[in-house]
This record gives structure tokens, sequence and C-alpha cells, in this order.
């Protein structure tokens, strides 16, 4: 059976925050800090609806460790991403986080380069979204905004898509308010519609920043937002709770006033 889609309080826009970069620090030294964990529980405190941790092959921030102690010591649902094999499936039925979201994973990459082929990889993807599910765990595909993509995900039977921001954010980055970032933040419109007519939960994440943000809180069909490097990078200056304050409070402010946000299609009026 599939658990209930929010663990944390009930909110339009979820923020789930991904803390795979504290590890990140903490290994650089070896030892203990700083500790993921502690990262967690400031996050919770800050008003963040979850965690995101995603344990690579390469175990080169999240360790099998820290997944134990964040399913076992912490009260927010934890969202483990993972790759598509047979050691993070047997990983993930051991220790049975709320979710899990199925990325796709290279060992030459910095981070998660693009969505998953949910369209040409059906045939090994379905069994994960089939143990996983039977499991309770609420399985989410993390793909690129195309229909094929999202079409392909309702196939398999998973229950939430995440849509892959990373293109929209490195246009809006390279020149906000240009043809290439509407270009992109309509794609991410027009895919999160579609998902809500496949009866897919939607989600999003990846790049985004105070920036980026506000057009993609905007859009309504979206339940929850799953942001890493940025507030982990910027906690370093401003401390990681007043971080996360300040990002619930711009996705929120987006959310009550969609046009402001650049939610009514023009993003050169912000
Ligand atoms: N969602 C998924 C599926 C991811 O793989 C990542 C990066 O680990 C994120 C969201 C968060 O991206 P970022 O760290 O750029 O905010």
């Amino acid at each position: 059976m599939t658990p209930p889609l929010a663990r944390g309080p009930a909110r339009d826009l979820r923020l789930g925050v991904n803390i795979d970069h504290v590890a990140t620090i903490r290994n650089a030294r070896g030892g203990g800090h700083p500790d993921p964990l502690r990262a967690a529980r400031l996050a919770a405190s800050a008003g963040a609806d979850g965690i995101t941790a995603h344990l690579r092959e390469d175990r080169r921030h999240m360790t099998d460790r820290d997944i134990e102690r964040l399913v076992g010591e912490i009260e927010l649902p934890l969202n483990l991403e993972m790759a598509a094999t047979a050691e993070m499936l047997a990983i993930a039925l051991r220790h049975r986080p709320h979710a899990v979201c199925l990325v796709p994973e290279k060992r030459s990459e910095v981070t998660t380069e693009g969505g998953l082929d949910a369209a040409g990889g059906r045939l090994l993807l379905e069994p994960f979204v089939a143990e996983l599910s039977a499991a309770g765990i609420r399985v989410s595909l993390f793909i690129d905004p195309a229909p094929d993509q999202l079409e392909a995900a309702a196939r398999l039977g998973a229950p939430v898509v995440e849509l892959h921001t990373g293109a929209y954010c490195e246009a809006w980055l390279e020149q906000a308010g240009t043809r290439a970032a509407e270009r992109e933040l309509e794609r991410l419109r027009v895919a999160a519609a579609e998902a809500e007519a496949l009866g897919l939960e939607c989600h999003a994440g990846h790049g985004l920043t105070f920036e980026t943000v506000p057009p993609i809180a905007a859009i309504a069909t979206l339940v929850e937002l799953n942001i890493g490097h940025f507030l982990i990078g910027e906690a370093i200056f401003g401390g990681l709770e007043p971080t996360i304050r300040r990002m619930r409070a711009v996705m929120e402010a987006a959310r009550a006033a969609p046009q402001a946000a650049g939610g009514g299609g023009d993003l050169t009026r912000r």
C-alpha cells in the first residue's frame, strides 16, 4: 500500500531540503563534522517538510550509515534518491524510507545531469517501481519535462514524478528573461499540467535558487520542490535555518501571487 503523500505539515507546496552537500564537506576531511543529521534537524526547525539524500554508488557524499541514521533518528520523512540498481534496491528495502526518487547516475558526472529515460528504460524500471511500491515506499521518477517521459512514468505505475529544473535554471542564470529561459519554463508548466492530467503527483528540483524558484513555485499543480546545493552553499553566509526560512518565504510568496512571480508567463516583469 502506498503511504499518504505528505507526512510533514499539510501545505500547498512542500520543501524538501537535500543535505547531500553537508556530507560532501564532512567527507572532505573525514570524521563527523559537519553532521548531516544536525543539518536535517535544523532544516526541520526552519520549516522544511522533508529531507532528501542521494546515496550514490561511489558514496561521494551520503554514506550507508547516514541513510540508516536519517531513517531512524529524524522526524521528517526521508526521500532517498538512488539509481535503479540491485544494490540500492536492497538498501531501500532494508531501511524503508518514506519515499524513493529513482534517478539516473553516471560516475563521471558532478551532479545528476538529466532525467531518467523512463520511456526507453521501461523494462529496467518496472520491477523497481513495483518492489518499492509493494514495500509501502512512495516512488518518484526524476524525469525531464517531456510528454513521452510523463506518459512512460504513468505507464510504469509510479505515483509521483519529479521534473528536472536544471535546463531552466541554467538558461535563467545565463540570461534571465530571455526566450531560452521562458521556453524552458514553459516546458515545465506544460509538463506539470500533463502530470496532473495523467494523475501523477508532480514535484520539481535541481539548481533552484532564491532567484529561479519563484516562477516554479507559482506553478499551482506542483506540490513539492527539492532543493540542495544552493541552500547549503548560501548557509555558509547566512546560516542554514535563516536560509531555509527565506526559501520557504520566497516559495510561499510566489504561490500566493503567481503573476508577480513570473507565473503568468512573462519573466521580464519580475
Ligand atoms: N532533485 C533531484 C532528483 C536531484 O538529483 C537533486 C540533486 O541531487 C536535486 C533535486 C537538488 O538539486 P540541487 O542540489 O541542485 O538543488
